[in-house]
């Protein structure tokens, strides 16, 4: 953000028009002053969506999503912020003079660009003479040149040939070691990737960050060399080949969540290219915060043995806490998609992932693991094990039906079924209710988002709160009004649109997204303000008084308490001067 100007992007901002960018991809009717249109960011049949054209702003009502027109482009599109200024600048006709630098490739610029060249390099080396061994165990795998190509697949030597062509290029050992390319050993030098097939692996914005390096000579071990952690390289923020899938998951709303990059490689090469992977590790927060950005249904399809079906059941029991919207396949047959695809084709493959069960009925299957069900104590604890499971399911129905099934199945009476689902139910209930209460926010932080929320639209009600509040007794509000005061002081103006573009770029982000969701459409007028800073003043005050009295209680000196009375009775007056602005 700090390398384009917001003058500039606020101009953009307000030559376009909301309604008619988001309206170009999703239909809205208009009621009143607003217009109205089914979310796109989450799961909905009803129009939550509000787009307010005075204001230049929409609300979702339902899933609390919240922005002005570049928001909405980049949550729509899953595009970076920058990408969203040229779209919108792009619709207007408005050819964008200034440049619009990522941060990350200003920062990493050298780095990336070296390891672009190393990537290259190694595709080179599998296209000469002594890369024909490589090209083979390739064609083996059954991977074409294009598929080759399109994953910039390529090939290591041995000792340190790359070490050799980088050092002449100027680059310091050092730098290098610290990248994971090379490392020393007594004195001698060592490419760490040698005689490998080498995948480069991208991070998130898709640059190439690292390695994996398969074996094909011998049966090796480790069958892939990683990069090791490095500042650039970092396993837990990676999801192999997520930065090329992310147009094929933004058309088909699905991602496909697999283990090993072949997978990926082989599902892309015969035109499934929404697949993504792990590569082994296990789910990071990193990882689902990036999974959740790409809003749409996750495919989680593992390998197909234990250790596969055991990741299975930990990533859904997260994915569930995350209240993530996903689905299982469990192939059968061939141990990975890779040589599932290999041996039964594309259809077939499309086949289980249409097909795909839900986490409970997964559930319902691997509970049975390592239990006798003929036996009365085996079956009790896989009955109690699948009711356990159903309570984190939201789904009325598929907690019915499975019950059903249970009951039909193993002849047990549903209505005790039913009962222990039941007990456990209204536990849970409870919980949700005192949680709700807690959440409630006062009338006090009510009035403050209020004021808040005023200060965004104009710089009149900034002036207001300036000279009859001056600052807010709580910390929260404080920072957010701090970020307000920043702005006004360096655009001069401000327009909530605008301020929201700013807003991304603190850490109060979600703070004040949610008093820009959470207010209603209010009339503002000075007079309303007024009432509202009136509302905190005669608070503080109250405040104020209420610790002074306390003081008197404590104080034994008769003329400090006098002063005490007095310094009350002064805050007093000057309330009612106040009240009567
Ligand atoms: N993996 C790893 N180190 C290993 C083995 C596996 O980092 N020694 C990671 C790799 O990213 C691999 C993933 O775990 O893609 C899944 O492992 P596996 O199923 O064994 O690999 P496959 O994709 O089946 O590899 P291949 O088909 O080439 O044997
Ligand atoms: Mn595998």
């Amino acid at each position: 953000m700090t390398f384009i100007a917001q003058d500039e992007i606020n101009k953009i901002r307000s030559q376009s028009s909301i309604v008619e960018v988001i309206s170009s991809y999703i239909p809205l009717t208009q009621r009143g002053k607003n217009y109205f249109g089914v979310c796109p960011f989450h799961e909905d049949h009803s129009p939550s969506m509000s787009v307010s054209d005075e204001k230049q702003i929409y609300k979702c009502f339902s899933c609390g999503a919240t922005g002005n027109v570049f928001t909405f482009i980049e949550n729509y599109l899953n595009v970076g912020f920058s990408e969203a200024v040229g779209i919108v600048a792009n619709k207007l006709g408005i050819s964008l003079n200034i440049s619009l630098p990522q941060k990350k490739e200003v920062k990493f610029k050298e780095e990336y660009d070296l390891m672009r060249f190393v990537t290259k390099l190694y595709e080179n080396n599998l296209q000469t003479e002594k890369g024909a061994s490589a090209l083979a165990y390739l064609k083996k795998r059954n991977l074409l040149e294009d598929t080759v190509l399109d994953f910039s697949i390529g090939l290591s030597f041995d000792r340190n040939m790359l070490y050799e062509v980088l050092i002449k290029k100027g680059y310091q050992e050092k730098y290098l070691e610290e990248l994971g390319l090379i490392y020393k050993k007594n004195h001698d030098v060592y490419d760490v990737f040698r005689n490998r097939i080498m995948f480069p692996i991208h991070n998130l914005e898709g640059e190439v960050v690292g390695f994996t390096a398969r074996c094909y000579l011998s049966d090796e071990t480790p069958k892939y060399l990683n990069s090791k952690e490095t500042y650039l390289f970092k396993k837990g923020c990676i999801l192999f080949n997520y930065h090329r899938a992310k147009d094929a998951i933004r058309l088909q709303k699905e991602v496909i969540l697999v283990e090993g990059n072949m997978d990926v490689i082989r599902l892309y090469s015969v035109g499934i290219k929404n697949g993504i992977a792990l590569m082994g590790t296990s789910l990071t927060k990193e990882h689902i915060e990036a999974l959740k950005k790409l809003r749409c249904k996750i495919i989680l399809m593992l390998d197909n043995d234990n250790a596969g079906e055991t990741a299975t059941y930990s990533i859904g029991n997260i994915f569930e806490e995350n209240q993530m919207d996903f689905r299982i396949v469990r192939l059968s047959g061939e141990k990975d998609p890779d040589a599932y695809v290999i041996q039964n084709g594309k259809e077939a493959i499309m086949t289980a992932i249409k097909n795909a069960i839900s986490f409970v009925e997964f559930k319902l299957n691997y509970f049975k693991k390592n239990k006798n069900l003929k036996e009365a104590s085996g079956l009790a604890e896989y009955v109690k094990a699948v009711i356990e499971s159903l309570k984190n399911t939201p789904d009325e129905i598929l907690k019915e039906v499975t019950l059903q099934k249970l009951s039909a199945e193993y002849n047990i009476s549903y209505a005790i079924l039913r009962e222990q689902l039941g007990e456990e139910k209204q536990k849970v209930q409870k919980e949700v209710k005192i949680e709700k209460k807690e959440q409630k926010q006062s009338s006090y932080e009510k009035t403050c988002s209020k004021i808040l929320y005023y200060m965004m639209h104009s710089k009149d009600f900034v002036k207001m709160y300036q000279t009859k509040l001056g600052i807010f007794p709580t910390k929260e509000h404080r920072l957010i009004a701090n970020e307000i005061l920043y702005y006004i002081e360096k655009h001069k103006n401000i327009s909530i649109a605008d301020f929201i573009t700013y807003a991304e770029t603190t850490n109060l982000k979600q703070e004040i997204m949610d008093i820009i969701n959470n207010e209603q459409e209010l009339e503002m007028t000075e007079d309303g303000m007024m009432e509202l800073l009136i509302r905190i003043k005669k608070k503080i005050k109250k405040e104020e008084i209420e610790k002074l009295k306390q003081e008197i209680k404590k104080e034994q000196d008769i003329n400090k308490k006098v002063a005490l009375l007095e310094k009350i009775a002064e805050i007093k007056k000057g309330s009612v001067e106040n009240e009567s602005d």
